[in-house]
């Protein structure tokens, strides 16, 4: 695995580069290129959502086989890979493809990104597979966050131009999966949180906290983690569930305090009782004194 802080490349007036889809993402990695002097060419299912991009330099097409054809590299951002496998399987796309090099930054399973990278190698499509970690004001800036998969030869090839993206990208490996396996797990983390977020702000909202009140010690929660991760990505590796002072047992105990005040206000404690679940699993498997970590092992041992 190779990590890379990157400024802004330099490239020259000759780069050129195709974006595929316009949502907020697209727009976000259009713009980014365009403004990084590259030649850029846009295209999107539904029209008019250039008009910006075209007034900042790019070039509109007028259908994803032309938009494709105007550059060696095409970058790839739709909704979903049913999406992108609608606007690049299309006999005529896939012919003007053929030679050139697809980057795939749509987010979807490890498993769709290794069947689209089957078809675009069967069709003679240079294919990397990738996924943004960080939302759109990131992207151009120091703060964007790409991770990438597939041939690294190909990646090197390239990367020059997704330099242009800005922020840190990272090559993990030649398994085009790769990327969007780690995209799952990272996500898994933040919507977890996000719903626990969510969760404790109405918990808090029905004992009279209002958000804003609540936020800056959100704040403090979340700053303890990043330790707990390390922490328990160590632990995990040498097989130590040793719990260190802080038992499963303990734990249940938190969550049902939680599971309860959430209840007595009639509000959904659903996430709550999912993780109160595992760990109440965990304790009844006669691991109660264990640490939390002993839950990732039991999820692992299928
Ligand atoms: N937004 C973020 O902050 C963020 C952050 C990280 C990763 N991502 C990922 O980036 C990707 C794009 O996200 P987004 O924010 O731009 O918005 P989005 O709503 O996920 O995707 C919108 C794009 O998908 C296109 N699309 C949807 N169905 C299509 C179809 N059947 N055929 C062709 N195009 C289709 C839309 O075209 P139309 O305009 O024609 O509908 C539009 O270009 C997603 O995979 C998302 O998970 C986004």
């Amino acid at each position: 695995m190779r990590t890379e802080h990157t400024e802004h490349t330099e490239c020259t007036e000759q780069s050129a580069v195709t974006v595929l889809g316009l949502g907020p993402m697209g727009r976000a990695l259009a713009t980014a290129f365009v403004e990084a002097g590259l030649r850029t060419t846009v295209w999107n299912r539904t029209p008019g959502k250039d008009t910006e991009l075209v007034e900042r330099g790019a070039v509109s097409a007028p259908s994803a086989e032309a938009a494709v054809a105007a550059s060696e590299l095409t970058v790839v951002c739709v909704v979903n890979y049913d999406a992108a496998d609608a606007v690049l399987r299309r006999d005529e796309v896939a012919d003007a493809l053929k030679g050139r090099t697809v980057v795939n930054l749509t987010a979807d399973t490890p498993d769709r990104a290794r069947n689209t990278a089957r078809w675009a190698a069967e069709h003679g499509v240079r294919y990397l597979d990738g996924a943004i970690m960080t939302p759109t004001p990131t992207i151009g800036t120091p703060h964007a966050v790409f991770i990438h998969s597939g041939p690294e030869d190909l990646y090197r090839e390239h990367q020059p131009v997704l330099d242009a993206l800005g922020g840190t990208h990272t090559h993990l490996g030649d398994d085009p999966g790769r990327a969007a396996a780690y995209d799952i797990a990272l996500l898994d983390i933040f919507w977890t949180s996000m719903a626990g977020y969510a969760h404790a702000l109405a918990v808090a909202k029905a004992e009279g906290i209002s958000p804003r009140e609540l936020a800056p010690f959100a704040q403090g929660i979340g700053a303890i983690l990043p330790p707990i991760f390390e922490q328990t990505a160590e632990e995990l590796e040498r097989g130590d569930f040793s719990g260190d002072g802080n038992p499963i047992t303990s734990a249940v105990s938190s969550m049902s305090h939680i599971v309860h005040t959430s209840e007595a206000h009639g509000i959904d404690a659903g996430v709550m009782r999912a993780a109160e679940g595992l760990a109440r699993r965990a304790v009844g498997r006669g691991h109660g004194a264990d640490g939390f970590t002993r839950i990732a092992q039991l999820l692992s041992d299928r």
